[in-house]
């Protein structure tokens, strides 16, 4: 897909989904690992924009393509390992700037999809989704779930071993409802304090 003539690496579902949690939750901050042309990023925050709901776009990338000024889009563009401590108390410094207790962040990863750099990002970013938010872990059908069976461990597996040491996540699977979607499983709700 292209948002804006930039390459945007989602399913239409998948974005829709997204579209309709934006609606509903009204995040005050959305976290997104993984920028690359930045054309996710831009959509959410264009989107906000539309819905006239104030939103801080947070994007990491260790190499991220920008073509425009993100800044002018209300984009907080961070550059570095989305694992780097330094870049989650960036994280962490930039939402507590712009969001107050009742707020919701929500949370999205999708940069290296190998299970080991998935798990750590969600060790280290779940605490930012508020309750009643969600942690979507994109591209949890790779490794034979049912796509790209030569991939590895990934993000599926990543996902089976976080839910299994909390329970203050739910998959959700009311996001998996238009039956077409790279999150199998990935759509995790916020249900409990962490
Ligand atoms: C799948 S693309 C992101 C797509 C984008 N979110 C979209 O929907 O169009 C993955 C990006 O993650 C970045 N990346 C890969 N590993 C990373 C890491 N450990 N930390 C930060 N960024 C990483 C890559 O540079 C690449 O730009």
């Amino acid at each position: 897909m292209e948002w804006r003539g930039l390459p945007l690496l989602k399913n239409p579902c998948d974005l829709w989904t997204l579209t309709d949690l934006l609606q509903r939750l009204k995040p005050r901050v959305i976290v997104e690992t993984g920028t690359h042309w930045g054309a996710s990023a831009l959509y959410f925050a264009e989107m906000m924009a539309l819905f006239q709901l104030p939103c801080v776009v947070i994007t990491i990338d260790f190499n991220p393509k920008w073509t425009f000024d993100p800044a002018t889009k209300s984009i907080h563009s961070l550059i570095g390992l989305s694992t780097d401590l330094a870049i989650v108390a960036q994280v962490d410094r930039k939402i507590g700037e712009v969001a107050s207790k009742d707020d919701h962040v929500l949370v999205l990863l999708d940069s290296d999809h190998s299970r080991d750099n998935v798990l750590e990002e969600m060790r280290l970013y779940s605490r930012f989704v508020t309750p009643g938010s969600y942690l979507v872990v994109e591209d949890t059908n790779v490794n034979g779930h049912p796509s790209f069976p030569a991939h590895g461990p990934g993000p599926w597996e990543a996902v089976q071993e976080f839910l299994a040491s909390t329970d203050a996540f739910e998959v959700d699977r009311d996001c998996e409802r238009f039956l077409l979607t790279f999150n199998p499983g990935g759509w995790l709700k916020r249900v409990k304090p962490l």
